[in-house]
């Protein structure tokens, strides 16, 4: 479909997106530093104390037409999000701690801006979790619920989302909590029928965070997952999602050294500049640094970072330029740097007639600062994919690619890594359920 001219404005023809009335409610697993800095900060911006810097639904436009045509609106004047002001959270933990305590915990944000949204932060208390120690080895749980099986836990899960759901006008879940043990799919997760008995059998196979799915994709409620966790990943879960229209959208938030990696690949691999090695550490002081201290947790971890680069680069398209590149990812546990994490990357790359350079990156970050506007994306796209006719039964929602390290994709699909073919799929795709012309950047009509 095509814009039209209104008022000398372009505008998208109406589309078929419901809009965002009332308010949405965010259930999140896991109040700890992302979490907490996501909810504390999406409230100093409500209360105009800060900019919501990081968060492309908060700040970003989106171009619409030719580059003639001068029309770039913000892309929550564009299509329907929920503003800031009907956000309303609510979530579970391991730990009693309320939000206002959980934040000061963390450590992420400074004590006066703690201290000035307190009254607000003090008022969101978690409900008690689904944990087993065994899928994180490094965490003892104290506030957790009681249960005859995983079938009555996922119960639990789906009365706490049917009394928020009371409260509010839509819900969308994000995983938010610690990374568990290395999981792949088992026979349970093969179907819905296969992961509902599992449920009754308390299988193995099914960790933590796939009750709270389990539960939330039952609702019809999308869920977003900002650990590694295998989780949605499984058809079990997909098919629930599809058949519920509650989307889902991949994992592991894309915050620091993926983040990095998966801008400098691309460039390089333009370029056609080999690379013989990536050699990558950090080290990390806060709680999911402790919990990734233990090996099975690291795994879970290791596998989500260390996919982007055999993606991008395609080494059996480029034998010449990837074919024997070294890769390898350390994180270690330092707990004076706390939610600061420092992370090295040194690249060891060749151009013109295989000579060698070297490229160091040093990316002092804020693990959470980064953290945090991705999770409130998450959460604020999903619910537009919900209200989407398009978008809200098939599934996984790939154009969210974007923000996690891990993408999730159709069966046979390889994803796409690249953080500018990421961000193209994303902007697209809010052009298309919209109703706007896509954008190709092909660009010769400017030379008619
Ligand atoms: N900060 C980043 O940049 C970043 C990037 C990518 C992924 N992640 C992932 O996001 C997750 C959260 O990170 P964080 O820094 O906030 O960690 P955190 O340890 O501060 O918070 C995790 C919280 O989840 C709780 N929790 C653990 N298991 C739970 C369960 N079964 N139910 C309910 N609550 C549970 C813990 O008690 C804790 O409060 C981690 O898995 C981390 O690997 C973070």
């Amino acid at each position: 479909m095509s814009t039209e001219q209104q008022g000398g404005q372009k505008t998208a023809r109406a589309s078929n997106v419901a809009p965002a009335t009332g308010k949405l409610g965010v259930m999140v697993v896991g109040l700890g530093a992302v979490a907490t800095t996501m909810i504390a900060g999406v409230e100093a911006v409500r209360r105009g104390l800060a900019k919501p810097i990081g968060s492309l639904t908060q700040m970003g436009t989106i171009r619409l037409g030719k580059r003639t045509d001068n029309t770039s609106p913000l892309i929550k004047d564009f299509v329907p999000l929920a503003d800031l002001n009907d956000v309303v959270f609510t979530g579970w933990d391991i730990f009693e701690d309320n939000v206002y305590e959980s934040a000061a915990h963390a450590k992420v944000l400074d004590e006066k801006t703690i201290e000035q949204l307190k009254p607000y932060l003090e008022t969101i208390k978690p409900m008690p979790a689904v944990f087993d120690q065994y899928y994180v080895k490094r965490l003892h749980g104290t506030h957790v619920k009681k249960g005859k099986n995983k079938r009555d836990l996922a119960n639990q899960v789906i009365a706490d989302i049917q009394a928020f759901k009371k409260t509010v006008d839509r819900v969308v879940m994000i995983w938010c909590g610690s990374t568990e043990i290395f999981l792949k799919p088992t026979a349970v997760h093969e179907s819905i029928e296969a992961f509902e008995k599992g449920l009754d059998t308390s299988d193995i196979g099914i960790a933590p965070s796939q009750i709270y799915a389990y539960a939330a994709l039952s609702e019809g409620v999308p869920f977003a997952n900002g650990a590694p966790n295998l989780t949605v990943d499984a058809p079990a879960l997909i098919e629930l999602s599809k058949k519920n229209a509650a989307p889902i959208c991949g994992k592991d938030f894309k915050t620091g050294q993926t983040f990095m990696k998966t801008v400098l690949a691309p460039a390089f691999k333009a370029r056609m500049l080999g690379v013989s090695g990536w050699f990558s550490t950090n080290i990390l002081g806060n709680r999911d640094g402790e919990v990734l201290d233990d090996p099975e947790s690291f795994k879970t971890k290791e596998e989500s970072k260390l996919g982007s680069l055999d993606y991008i680069f395609q080494p059996e398209l480029y034998p010449d330029l990837y074919k024997d590149l070294y890769h390898k990812i350390r994180i270690n546990y330092y707990p004076p740097r706390g939610d600061d994490k420092e992370a090295w990357d040194n690249i060891d790359i060749f151009g013109w007639l295989g000579y060698p350079m070297q490229i160091k990156v040093n990316f002092l970050c804020r693990d959470s600062i980064l953290a945090a506007p991705i999770a409130l994306d998450l959460v604020l796209f999903l619910d537009l994919a919900k209200r989407a006719p398009e978008l809200r039964s098939r599934g996984i929602q790939e154009w969210l690619s974007f923000y996690l390290k891990s993408p999730q994709t159709a069966a046979g699909l390889y994803p796409e890594h690249d953080l500018f073919i990421q961000s193209m799929k994303l902007k697209n795709t809010l052009r298309h359920i919209m109703g706007a012309d896509l954008i190709t950047h092909l660009g010769l009509e400017y030379y008619d």
